[in-house]
């Protein structure tokens, strides 16, 4: 890491890239034989989203990915992150894949590499078939098999791609989808949740070994977030309720991934929660540790962590105490939502603060691996708007980003094999359980019209690509 002239300059050839995900963007979800996914089902449901939103047309990226595309090329990223849509490819789950669908991703892959920008697909963003949600979806060993059958499809059928991610954030679809009744499919069943984890891992390492062998050359690996906790104080309470949360969030990923078996505190903890990891079969741990090639991260935010009942303590060290998560397995998380007075938030009440990404990055090298590592998904919602001059001015993006940045910079300087960087994200779009109300895109989206204005982040970003350099926000 070189600074000259007051910059950071990152290493030559570190990737830039933004993000997005299949069902957030593409509408058209009734089109060329796509079937429903448990997001469909899920926002369709009256109440589970915010304002009742749907996918139903997004950003209409189906039909407007030209445009989309030579946006990208106006940004000049490296490469471009997406997610491929499962019930595209394999509407009937079983059978051979859509032609259609298949047509989509690489009209959109051609489009892209004509631009010089490499594809980065991920195989799973949360759109299971709601066919096998009715089997029991994630909670169902099935599913990771046909997950297996879907991976082989869009490798042996989508060509030029050099690296692909088989997962975005398994935590999430398996604990706020299938533990806290949050997001799709909706249900509150923490030992669900547990047994759904293993299958998403089981699932992933399917999709790595169909990789090495239809895709011997490509890169394989997959996106997590990695909560990045720290206790509220010292307390020894409080110091075990940070140690299981982070079995939650972090180890019971990493340690199948990177170690080959489950924590033990947290086969412990979830073993009165059936079927939970009574799911797990000879050969399944020999799966999921095979070696991948790098590591997606996802970064918004830390998160601070009291043992339950300990309103007072947190009070007392200068936390505002927030609601209660929706968590079922409370008692035994030990968790109070928690806020610090001060430090500034998103739109989504997450804190800011870029230090808890440069230590979960120094953290993943010194207890894991040091494979190559991708900020797959960082950025931030606020208030944005578009003013009387047609523009979008968004300064408190460009400084959340600046501040990520730099901690990214920092972490390279440590020793992290820190490799490439995508915003969160390119486009406005269906925040999940926040519906449209949350706009994370340095592309401001007019949802009646369909038409995109690139924010002041936009430009900001498109200078710093092309210099590879950055100037640190607090200079
Ligand atoms: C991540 C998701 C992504 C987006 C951001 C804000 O958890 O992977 O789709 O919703 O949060």
């Amino acid at each position: 890491m070189e600074k000259e002239n007051g910059k950071l300059s990152f290493p030559a050839g570190f990737t830039w890239g933004t993000a997005t995900a299949s069902y957030q963007i593409e509408g058209a979800v009734a089109e060329d034989g796509r079937t429903p996914s448990i997001w469909d089902t899920f926002s369709h449901t009256p109440g589970k989203v915010f304002n009742d939103d749907n996918g139903d047309i997004a950003c209409d990226h189906y039909h407007k990915y030209e445009e989309d595309l030579d946006l990208l090329a106006q940004l000049g990223v490296d490469s471009y992150r997406f997610s491929i849509s499962w019930t595209r490819i394999h509407p009937d789950v079983t059978g051979p894949g859509n032609e259609a669908g298949l047509d989509f991703y690489k009209r959109l892959i051609a489009g892209l590499l004509d631009r010089g920008i490499k594809p980065l697909p991920t195989m799973y963003h949360w759109d299971l078939p709601q066919s096998l949600e009715d089997k029991g979806g994630w909670m169902n060993r099935e599913t990771a098999l046909r997950f297996g059958d879907y991976a082989s499809t869009v490798l042996e059928r989508l060509e030029g791609i050099d690296m692909w991610t088989t997962f975005n954030e398994p935590w999430t679809n398996a604990w706020l989808g299938y533990g806290y009744g949050i997001h799709a499919p909706g249900r509150n069943d923490i030992g669900g949740a547990a047994a759904a984890t293993h299958h998403f891992l089981l699932a992933h390492g399917l999709g790595v070994q169909a990789a090495r062998s239809i895709r011997p050359e490509a890169e394989i690996g997959l996106t997590l977030n990695l909560g990045h906790l720290r206790s509220g104080s010292s307390d020894p309470e409080d110091l075990a309720a940070q140690r299981r949360i982070d079995g939650n969030l972090t180890r019971i990923w990493m340690d199948p991934i990177f170690k080959g078996t489950y924590p033990q505190d947290m086969l412990d903890h979830y073993r009165p929660y059936e079927p939970g990891f009574s799911v797990i079969e000879p050969g399944d741990m020999e799966l999921i540790s095979q070696p991948i090639d790098f590591l997606g991260v996802n970064f918004y935010g830390p998160g601070t962590v009291f043992a339950a009942g300990q309103e007072q303590r947190a009070r007392e060290n200068g936390f505002n105490v927030g609601p209660a998560p929706e968590d079922p397995d409370a008692d035994h998380l030990q968790v109070l939502g928690v806020e610090t007075p001060g430090r500034p938030k998103t739109a989504m009440g997450w804190e800011i603060d870029a230090k808890g990404l440069h230590e979960l990055l120094v953290r993943i090298k010194d207890e894991y691996t040091d494979i190559p590592l991708y900020i797959t998904e960082n950025g931030a919602a606020f208030q944005d708007y578009v003013n009387a001059s047609g523009e979008v001015k968004d300064p408190e993006r460009i400084k959340y980003l600046e501040e990520h940045l730099e901690a990214c910079a920092n972490a390279i300087k440590d020793g992290v094999n820190l490799r490439g960087y995508f915003i969160w994200s390119m486009l406005d779009n269906f925040e999940w359980a926040m519906g449209y109300s949350r706009r994370f895109g340095i592309v401001w989206v007019d949802y009646d019209t369909g038409r995109r204005i690139p924010k002041s982040s936009f430009h900001w970003y498109k200078e710093l690509i092309a210099a590879n350099k950055l100037v640190p926000a607090n200079s």
